[in-house]
């Protein structure tokens, strides 16, 4: 039901093939808040979801969504198996392949390894997550919450803030926006940001304050320090000064706007502990709960218009 067989980039999707998605989604969100979340619909498929590399949120909504589907699923993390032997990935996978599997879901530390793996197995895999590359299903999923909270895209202002250099989710969310007609800032400092910026053609913008009282959500990135291989800025003070949200910032939002944020938060850093623990009026500017919500939703549907 969608054209490619496997979802390694934002560039597998067609606009009308990313609208379809989101709205499958609607029809799984209504299920996940169901007594009995469950429907039959991936009965007898088995899915596994590989993790060469940490995850809480990507690795647990596949889960759920795949059993909501009543999908098997198999997890798989690195820590403990037989990598740790010196078995290679690819006999690894094999392992993995000879067991029936009608899926999988990757993650891994290298940029183009979800598509090396696809180009060398004959079923479906969704990348979910290649070093600074891809992330489409975190993309996928913002936008539902974007579309959950605007209803449009047209004319929407959304501001991308910190660590573009190496965040995969920036350049999935970046080009999913774009792509979808949202108007896309980014929020960053020359050291946070990739050599050439020409392929992202986007506006720059060297402070949060430039933009915090008009755009429509303000995406906060994660500073990916697991993936900085130096000091990439000078002091924490230093980033909060121009680049984190705290509650001052927060109060000059627009009164319709959103924050967001892939999650795990830094908090202090992209966002302050007192944003963080707010609670009352300025609490429901806080989109981040319900992005994880949105992506077991997410996921469902794109199992199902793979599997399905
Ligand atoms: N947003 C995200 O990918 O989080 P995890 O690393 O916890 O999966």
């Amino acid at each position: 039901m969608l054209s490619k067989k496997s979802i390694i980039g934002i560039d597998d999707l067609s606009v009308e093939e990313v609208n379809k998605v989101l709205i499958h989604a609607d029809s799984f969100l209504e299920v996940s808040k169901r007594d009995v979340k469950k429907v039959p619909t991936l009965r007898g498929k088995t899915i596994a979801n590989l993790f060469f590399e940490p995850s809480t949120r990507t690795k647990t909504s596949f889960e759920i969504a795949a059993k909501r589907l009543s999908a098997d699923i198999i997890n798989f993390s690195a820590q403990g198996s037989s990598l740790e032997k010196g078995e290679s990935i690819f006999d690894t996978l094999k392992t993995i392949l000879a067991m029936n599997v009608d899926l999988v879901v990757i993650r891994h530390s290298d940029c183009g390894a979800a598509k090396l793996i696809s180009e060398n197995i004959n079923i479906p895999v969704i990348n979910a997550g290649d070093g600074k590359h891809q992330h489409p299903t975190q993309a996928l999923l913002d936008l539902y919450t974007i579309k959950k909270k605007f209803d449009s895209f047209k004319g929407l202002k959304v501001a991308i803030v910190g660590d573009i250099l190496n965040s995969r989710v920036a350049r999935s969310d970046i080009e999913l926006f774009k792509k979808m007609g949202i108007d896309v800032t980014i929020v960053s400092c020359p050291m946070l940001l990739p050599d050439s910026m020409d392929y992202i053609n986007v506006e720059i913008k060297d402070s949060i304050d430039d933009v915090i009282d008009k755009v429509d959500v303000l995406y906060m990135l994660r500073m990916q320090f697991e993936r900085q291989d130096k000091k990439f800025y000078p002091s924490i003070r230093e980033y909060n000064k121009f680049l984190s949200l705290d509650i001052n910032r927060l109060k000059k939002m627009k009164l319709s706007s959103v924050v967001m944020h892939p999650g795990p938060v830094n908090r202090g850093i992209e966002i302050s502990e007192e944003v963080m623990s707010i609670s009352g009026k300025l609490a429901e500017k806080l989109e981040i709960e319900n992005q994880v919500t949105y992506g077991v939703a997410i996921r469902m549907a794109l199992l199902y218009l793979i599997l399905g």
